[in-house]
């Protein structure tokens, strides 16, 4: 997920090291619309590739990433919502599963990094509870609102190869994506 203000977050490098910022892949590439499988466990690989993750996602001023996004068909995402103003608070979380969510509803507008520049409103759970496993290989639950609960479900969605467009009308997904092309093509020829 992309937001319209994001600072520039600077990570606590003693404990985030060796981080390789990888490249975002764009819509329609075939791997975004593909649905990622598990990972056996967080170990030094899903630990890389968490850290890789939070480093592309911070290089894109993005506050959250999944790693189809990165070409790595594995359940895996990461998340920061903290404000400009405030440390930065990173979340990695693998094999996430919504158990709950609410039947109050919110829109809001929702950008992502794999469709850059493009918006449009998108309904999410006002809240929900997720499970997951830490980086300390740990499995948890945890209940979240707001623009938390909303990011949560725009990663988790990716992980079944759903992007934020195929929420709204075939109408608006379509004018969405043809101006993504469109912006995609003056780019190619920029370089
Ligand atoms: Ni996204």
């Amino acid at each position: 997920m992309s937001a319209v203000v994001v600072g520039s977050a600077v990570l606590n490098h003693d404990r985030f090291s060796l981080m390789t910022v990888r490249p975002i892949l764009i819509a329609p590439h075939p791997d975004l619309k593909r649905h990622a499988e598990p990972v056996a466990e967080v170990n030094a690989d899903v630990l890389r590739l968490m850290d890789d993750m939070l480093e592309s996602m911070y290089a894109a001023n993005g506050i959250g990433l999944a790693a189809p996004q990165v070409g790595v068909l594995n359940r895996v995402i990461v998340i920061d919502v903290a404000r400009p103003d405030e440390p930065p608070a990173p979340l990695c979380l693998a094999n996430p599963e919504i158990l709950w969510q609410s039947p109050e509803t919110v829109l809001a507008e929702e950008g992502c990094l794999s469709l850059p520049d493009q918006f449009a409103d998108v309904v999410r759970s006002e809240r929900i509870r997720l499970r997951f496993v830490d980086r300390d290989n740990r499995s948890q639950e945890i209940e979240a609102t707001g623009l938390l609960a909303r990011c949560i479900q725009h990663e988790v969605d990716h992980l079944e190869g759903t992007l934020f467009v195929d929420h709204v009308s075939a109408l608006k997904r379509n004018i969405i994506l043809r101006r993504l092309a469109k912006s995609r093509r003056h780019v190619a020829a920029a370089e």
